[in-house]
């Protein structure tokens, strides 16, 4: 064990249930969470806000950088604050998504939220969600699993979870979105999406939540 907090790290695809798992497994160790995905998308909601052109590179890292942006746990969910204003939801659409993916692809904005990310490590522990928790953010981690499941699979969880938020999506054109996402976060040049050498992979398709949560914690007691 290495002298700093312990770190799993829960890296995949959009849609299958990182989010969800991260969270499981963080309550279950008593551990702090880091959700990164949230922080790209609080970038390109700030940048939006601020009427930042998205192809001026230098302009949305500056938007990175200057980040004021809070995780303020709360009972079931974290509440994330922007310059002070719950921006939780806002940031979970479908179109914010997408923007997050864009700003994710320059180097200059990970580079500036690598700091950021890091500073969640602290004891007890971390639970590490996102692309490259593993490959790039904690290359150390103690335990590195990678989540997959089939395209349709991850479009019917995140049409579900949509659904259930009351906000009506189509599936067919969410299937589409995430495709599409997927291909950007694959194929970017800096810490494109894919499992760390060293990651378990952990097929969720035919799992239930609780199935993915008992196979993960299994896999840290055998290593802790
Ligand atoms: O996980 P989530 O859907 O909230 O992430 C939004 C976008 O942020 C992803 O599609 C991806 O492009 C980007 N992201 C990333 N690296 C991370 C987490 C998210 O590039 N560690």
């Amino acid at each position: 064990m290495s002298e700093t907090a312990p770190v799993i790290t829960i890296d995949g695809p959009g849609g299958v249930g990182k989010g969800t798992i991260s969270r499981l497994i963080a309550c279950r160790l008593g551990w702090h969470l880091l959700d990164s995905g949230a922080l790209y998308r609080v970038t390109a909601l700030a940048a939006l806000k601020q009427g930042v052109d998205f192809s001026d590179i230098a302009a949305v890292t500056q938007v990175a950088s200057t980040l004021d942006v809070v995780f303020e746990p709360g009972n079931s969910e974290v509440r994330v604050m922007l310059a002070g204003a719950d921006v939780s939801a806002e940031i979970r659409t479908e179109a914010c998504g997408e923007l997050a993916s864009r700003v994710a692809t320059i180097s200059a904005v990970r580079q500036a939220l690598l700091a950021r990310q890091r500073a969640f490590r602290v004891a007890p522990g971390l639970v590490a969600d996102g692309r490259d928790m593993g490959t790039v953010v904690f290359p150390d981690a103690e335990l590195k699993i990678y989540l997959t499941a089939s395209a349709e699979e991850r479009a019917k969880r995140r049409h579900k979870q949509l659904i259930d938020k009351g906000v009506s999506v189509n599936l067919t054109r969410l299937l589409e979105d995430i495709v599409e996402r997927d291909e950007r976060d694959m194929s970017r040049e800096v810490a494109p999406l894919k499992p760390a050498e060293d990651a378990v992979l952990v097929d969720t398709t035919t799992l239930s939540i609780d199935e993915v949560v008992t196979q993960v914690s299994d896999l840290w007691n055998k290593v802790s």
